[in-house]
């Protein structure tokens, strides 16, 4: 039997878990490795020889090596495995036994799983882990869900592992809510992840389309962008892909990198679960759709040969104008995406009985994730500020930097629009913006054109009650 005891076992020893055992083990922790296919716990082993492992071969084993309460992390496939690994693994699990779930499980099923997992006395905990490879092995963050119990028992654990803020060094953890809470709230980050990625690409196309901008030129515009408000993940990887050349060809490698966005489904999560909750997300939306509409490669070529777009002349305004006026459309947009998914969490909330901390939330997304960001400081600090804030675009500090921003962004999406580079998410951040700020909407019309066909009926603005009317 096992002479030295495991301080928590992972399962799944594909690379984020694999590195998620190092980053423990770095952090003090004595860590048994299981894997279904145990060459590659095995190999695992052996490559990082010297370090407190405890190599396990099947689930017993595993089990049986670690100390009470027992805290397993399964880091595996989302969906019909975490079922298959669940029961094999629980019933070899007693009350007090700590089981996380660190992959992308779609929320409903971490709802599900925790019911099922109530009356066992297991403490069952759906965790989001962000960060990718580098981030599981340096630091994620980390977005706990489940019992409260179960999270003071690992929360030591789990900032010891945790991204460290820059600003004050404190973890991207903090527990989050109920149930599916924390596998919610990364469903709602990779949404998040979507909407930026997608603001981001528009800009790179409208760069090269109006302007023809080089990568190597792209390269220096996004590079100086990251030294501003647009401090980010996500701008400094923008800026480190369009320097790099391909080997084969001496051209730059995002060049010969074909045009169709494949999607794990996080993100369309989001979308689905949007519209079950009555949360309007179109930035979000359109970088679903948008890469949805990118896999269709073939259509699109085809299309191109007949459908016509304008006649572009060459560009005669302000080149340097036009890279700051993007800057500019994109720092909007991106304020916009996020009042979009902040509100979203928070109806969520209202939903589920989550009791988000939207603050928090924003705090624990500021280092280790992928849309880690000097920006999220900003949205904390809303937060402190006005704590029920509804939508951050009403915060008076966002709504002045929107507003500053507003000529440029108008600008940045009537050129594309005039010169038919498809901007959908630049497009729909600013239609919620010109939406959420009118009082009248034409929905006045649309609830006639129900009545009028199927006696849905209305309400008035003039008096209190439920109408209908005969149109005709
Ligand atoms: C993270 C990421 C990660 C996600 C990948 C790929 O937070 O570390 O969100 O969880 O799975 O980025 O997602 P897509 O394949 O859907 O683009």
């Amino acid at each position: 039997m096992f002479t030295t005891q495991g301080d928590i076992g992972l399962i799944g020893l594909a690379v984020m878990g694999q590195n998620l055992v190092l980053n423990l083990e770095r952090n003090g922790y004595t860590v048994s490795v299981y894997n279904r296919t145990t060459s590659k716990m095995t190999d695992f082993v052996a490559e990082n020889p010297g370090k407190k492992l405890l190599p396990t071969e099947t689930l017993p084993q595993l089990v049986a090596s670690l100390a009470r309460p027992r805290r397993i992390i399964m880091m595996v496939q989302a969906g019909r495995p975490v079922d298959m690994l669940m029961s094999d693994l629980v019933p070899l699990l007693e009350a007090g036994d700590i089981l996380m779930d660190g992959g992308n499980s779609l929320f409903h099923d971490t709802e599900r799983r925790s019911k099922e997992m109530a009356d066992t006395g297991i403490v069952y905990m759906g965790v989001g882990v962000s960060g990718g490879e580098e981030g599981a092995l340096w630091g994620p963050s980390i977005m706990p869900g489940g019992p409260q119990a179960g999270w003071e028992s690992v929360a030591p654990l789990l900032r010891a592992i945790a991204a460290k803020a820059p600003e004050d060094g404190k973890p991207c953890v903090a527990y989050l809510g109920p149930g599916g809470a924390g596998h919610y709230v990364k469903m709602v980050h990779n949404g998040i992840e979507y909407g930026d990625m997608q603001l981001i690409a528009e800009a790179y196309d409208i760069l090269r389309g109006v302007l023809g901008l080089t990568a190597a030129e792209l390269a220096e515009v996004f590079t100086e962008w990251n030294s501003g408000e647009l401090d980010s993940y996500l701008i400094e990887i923008t800026s480190k892909i369009f320097r790099r050349i391909d080997e084969e060809t001496g051209d730059a490698l995002v060049n010969r990198v074909l045009d169709k966005a494949a999607q794990k489904g996080t993100g369309k999560w989001t979308s689905q679960n949007a519209m079950d909750v009555g949360a309007p997300i179109p930035t979000i939306n359109s970088a679903v759709t948008g890469r949805i509409i990118s896999s269709l490669k073939s259509e699109r070529v085809a299309a191109s040969a007949i459908l016509p777009g304008p006649q572009n002349a060459p560009y005669t305004g302000d080149r340097q104008a036009l890279i700051d006026a993007v800057r500019d459309a994109l720092y909007a947009s991106k304020i916009s995406a996020y009042a979009q998914g902040m509100s979203l969490l928070r109806i969520a909330s209202q939903e589920y009985n989550y009791n988000l901390n939207l603050g928090e939330i924003a705090s624990i997304w500021r280092d280790g994730c992928i849309i880690r960001a000097r920006f999220l400081n900003r949205i904390t600090e809303a937060f402190e500020r006005e704590p029920a804030l509804v939508n951050l675009l009403i915060d008076d500090q966002f709504r002045d930097a929107v507003t500053q921003r507003l000529p440029a962004w108008r600008k940045v999406v009537i050129t594309a629009i005039e010169r038919g580079i498809p901007a959908p998410a630049f497009s729909a951040s600013l239609a919620y913006y010109d939406s959420y700020r009118t009082a009248n909407l034409p929905a006045n019309l649309l609830q006639a054109q129900r009545d009028f066909f199927g006696a849905h009926t209305y309400e008035r603005t003039d008096k209190e009650g439920v109408f209908h009317s005969s149109w005709e």
